[in-house]
């Protein structure tokens, strides 16, 4: 099918100017655009849009014939996406409009100016360009060939008007020389959000949940980067980039995925517009509609960009999960508290902090070694002094049920008599600079040179790294962490890589900077897999991730500092990589940098352990802070909320199963789970663990109440919407859902593999119809074989008419011992508990009429078979 549709794009500018030209309709709407420059005369941009199966829509903007191919990000999609077909349901001169099959969306392309508009059963959801900001600079030739093809002058730039061109070529950064081998190219647009005044995600900044109007500011930046000490409220990036901004609005969330890894501004302005146009005065009297405008700029690349449709939050987890995966389902040990400090000195400290927690009496499944267990940081190595027998550590700490983590940077040590730098070096794996020697930077061990995870033989070869007969010294039980891998090079350009670095297919570093460590944990996540013949999951900690990176482990939020504002900021800060699809985030407990006074630990302990990762880590500088060093009443609190979060494993296990099988973030915000009430879309000092808990986490110091929003019908029928919840210092503000079920153990052991026998307790807590569900996802907890022999349960709970049921299927020998049901309106007369062949007991039972609470004891129900409970 072939229509006129073509456009002048005028210097790099947004004046586009409607001419002439051929659309191309088949999976794909093909479509060119003519960009005049002032190196030629007509410069082709080829536009593709498409719908993608499941409400997304994507838009493609490069060179029909670039002077060399632009970098197109490669494999955070999945898969290439499945296309949808679109109608013309309309086509006159300069417009052109697509209908999906099932007609809920058009599409509409206007000629002139070039805009895109997308609607949704007749309501416009989102622009693109509606503020003229479409810019494309496209490849040119470098200005001294022009000058020497013109003049046939050799290469000297002494010219006042070749040097000018020549500034769009070089940038100079302080003491920084940033040669753009293929001169600038850039790309960027607008979206404009209609009626949307929320906007959310594009982590990582140290910043408030709700993103915030950047017209007389900065613009958030995404450029990952290590920045010791960082500042909050700083729309500078930080170690991580997911390009991925959620809007929403009581009736709608959307999503725009901006598929691009240079550099990226993010400029959001949020203003009132009148609900139609006419004249001024008639303009005034009607209603106006907040719009949210967004520009996107990236420094190279090309516009690749996913609109995300929704309707509803869950809807857009789904469609980002569609498109680059869901959550890898954590081995389940690494749900339980990690103990981490830079450094455990040697194999006498590991020992002891290990039975420390034993004569404390407090849980936790594993101990972190820092670089300094390595031989002069060469990763892959043990300290012969300090570390002399790593094995037999490590069979002490299997003997007790625990694992040990180790860091593996990405900057390896210039030694010719160290193996893995040797091996790199002789394979030309490390990235290049711009001569094409092997880039020098500066890391720990001193002058380093970096592995090029961009390349999959990189990958692989780093991934074999990781077999026992290789890394030395490793068993099992030991996993990883990827630090440093933004990448950090002290002494380099804002500590990082030069961006004219040089990777695998002649990719300069500016290009794939901001997916550096996504290889590097990829690359380690399938070495943990191998090691283990594809049998076991592995767990990688990593500090620098993009979108996608939930397929490969866990993140963390950087080195923080021990001050409460920073245990406040890691609420909205964790909010906002969930909502970017990865679950498993957590902050360093303490703060990373300086020294916490006892009340801050606690509270940041107790917010902690409701939060998906959970370790307790500090810096070199810091007074030592094993939980225990505080005084007995501190040690007390501090195990009590390290206890609940293992007490609470079965349910947080199952909600990592929802991330990884249905894209449902772990933790969440409340308007995700409230999308109607407007008063919820800005809270970031409570949210949800999955639908069923609302965690208020204290964060003032000195707190003797803390207000709690309780969205949802129930408070209104009390008429009272704020809480005010005592909070002595072992008090965590944590409130059940009204309607939900949740699995808990009935108590916490030394480690996760210390619980698996230990029954289980389930949290009843009805809603105004006397009404719960809930579910339980249990499996070994460590292989694969929940996803290759379906060997995992999935145990529903329902409560209804006073008769609470369980059904599913696998085998475990563990049974549910208790069951408190919340809301019980009156003391029963009597509980029986009947199985599936109809045999019935009888069951104890107590009623608490001030609370309304009813526990029903001595169950011995096999959690993997079909039961009832009556309450008559
Ligand atoms: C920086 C990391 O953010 C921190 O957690 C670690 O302790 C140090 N590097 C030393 O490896």
């Amino acid at each position: 099918m072939a229509l006129s549709f073509f456009y002048v794009f005028e210097e790099s500018r947004a004046d586009w100017l409607s001419l002439f030209g051929d659309v191309e309709l088949k999976s794909w709407l093909l479509f060119f655009i003519a960009a005049r420059s002032s190196v030629c005369s007509q410069v082709l941009l080829q536009v593709e849009i498409c719908e993608i199966e499941g409400n997304i829509f994507r838009l493609k903007i490069d060179e029909a014939t670039p002077l060399r191919a632009r970098y197109k990000v490669p494999d955070v999609l999945t898969k290439e996406p499945t296309t949808q077909r679109l109608f013309i349901s309309q086509k006159e001169a300069g417009i052109l409009v697509l209908s999906s099959v099932s007609e809920d969306y058009k599409l509409q392309v206007t000629a002139n100016p070039f805009q895109v508009e997308l609607q949704s059963k007749g309501e416009t959801v989102l622009s693109m360009n509606s503020n003229g900001l479409l810019y494309f600079e496209h490849l040119q030739p470098l200005p001294c060939d022009r000058y020497t093809a013109k003049s046939g002058n050799s290469r000297t730039m002494n010219d006042r008007g070749k040097q000018e061109d020549l500034g769009l070529w070089q940038e100079k950064f302080g003491s920084f020389l940033d040669v753009k081998a293929h001169g600038p190219s850039s790309v960027g647009t607008d979206f404009s959000l209609h009626g949307f005044d929320h906007v959310y995600g594009i982590p990582q900044h140290t910043e408030a949940l709700l993103l915030k109007n950047t017209s007389d500011g900065d613009a958030y930046r995404l450029y990952n980067l290590d920045i010791f000490g960082h500042k909050i409220h700083d729309k500078i990036g930080i170690y991580g980039s997911v390009p991925l901004l959620l809007a929403h609005k009581p009736n709608r969330t959307a999503g725009i995925f901006w598929l691009n890894s240079s550099e990226t501004l993010v400029d959001i302005s949020t203003k009132a517009v009148p609900l139609s146009s006419g004249s001024a005065a008639e303009a005034a009297k009607q209603r106006a509609v907040p719009l949210t405008d967004v520009r996107w700029m990236s420094e190279s690349g090309i516009i690749d960009v996913f609109l995300l449709m929704g309707p509803t939050a869950f809807d857009i987890f789904k469609q980002f999960a569609q498109l680059t995966g869901t959550q890898a389902l954590p081995p389940l040990f690494s749900l339980g508290y990690h103990q981490c400090r830079w450094n455990y000195e040697d194999e006498q400290d590991v020992k002891a902090v290990d039975a420390g927690f034993d004569e404390h009496d407090i849980p936790y499944d594993v101990i972190w070694l820092d670089i300094e267990h390595t031989d002069g940081k060469r990763y892959f190595t043990w300290d012969k002094k300090k570390f002399q027998n790593p094995r037999k550590m490590q069979e002490h700490l299997r003997k007790k049920k625990r694992k040990l983590v180790v860091i593996v940077d990405p900057h390896i040590k210039i030694d010719p008599t160290y193996t893995l730098y040797s091996q790199a070096k002789d394979k030309g794996y490390f990235v290049k600079d711009r001569n094409g020697q092997d880039f020098e930077g500066i890391c720990w061990p001193g002058s380093s040179c970096y592995l090029d995870f961009t390349n999959p033989e990189v990958r692989k070869w780093y991934a074999d790294q990781f077999t026992f007969k290789t890394y030395k010294g490793s068993t099992n039980i030991l996993f990883v962490w990827n630090d440093m891998n933004e990448p950090s090079v002290f002494k380099g350009a804002e500590l990082t890589m030069q961006k004219d670095a040089v990777h695998y297919n002649n990719w300069e570093h500016r290009e794939v900077h901001n997916l550096y460590g996504f290889y590097q944990q990829m690359a380690t996540a399938e070495g943990l897999i191998r090691r283990s013949s594809g049998k076991e999951r592995p767990f990688v900690l990593t500090r620098s991730f993009f979108a996608g990176s939930q397929k490969y482990g866990a993140v963390w939020t950087g080195d923080n500092t021990a001050e409460w504002s920073y245990l406040k900021i890691s609420i909205p800060m964790l909010l906002t990589i969930s909502m970017a699809g990865i679950s498993f985030c957590g902050a360093d407990v303490g703060g990373f940098i300086g020294d916490p006074e006892p009340e801050l630990l606690v509270r940041w302990y107790q917010a902690g352990a409701y939060q998906p990762f959970f370790r307790g880590h500090s810096n070199m500088e810091s007074k030592r802070r094993e939980p225990w060093l505080f005084g007995e009443k501190n040690t007390q609190i501090i195990r009590e909320a390290i206890r609940e979060r293992y007490v609470l494993l079965p349910y947080l296990y199952t909600l990592f199963y929802r991330a990884h099988t249905a894209a449902e973030p772990v933790m969440r915000p409340l308007w995700v789970e409230f999308p109607g009430k407007i008063e919820t879309f800005g809270v970031e000092n409570e949210y949800m663990l999955g639908n069923a808990l609302l965690v208020h986490p204290v964060t003032e110091q000195e707190a003797k109440a803390v207000s709690v929003l309780l969205p949802g019908s129930e408070e209104v029928r009390m008429n009272m919407k704020l809480l005010s919840c005592s909070v002595q210092r072992s008090v965590i503000p944590v409130f059940q859902r009204g309607g939900t079920v949740i699995p808990l153990k009935t108590r916490a052991a030394k480690s996760t593999e210390w619980m698996i026998d230990i029954s289980y307790e389930l949290h009843v807590a009805l809603d105004t119809e006397a009404c719960a569900i809930g579910e339980l996802y249990l499996d070994d907890g460590h292989s694969f074989q929940y996803l290759h022999k379906k060997q995992f349960l999935y145990q529903k709970f329902t409560f209804q008419k006073n008769i609470l049921s369980s059904s599913g299927k696998y085998h475990t020998t563990c049974v549910v011992e208790r069951v408190i049901v919340l809301g019980f309106g009156q003391q029963p007369t009597f509980v029986t508990a009947c199985s599936k062949d109809g045999k019935g007991k009888e069951v104890v039972f107590t009623y608490n009429m001030k609370t309304s609470a009813l526990t029903l004891e001595n169950l011995a129900l096999s959690v993997d078979a079909d039961w009832q409970i009556y309450i008559n």
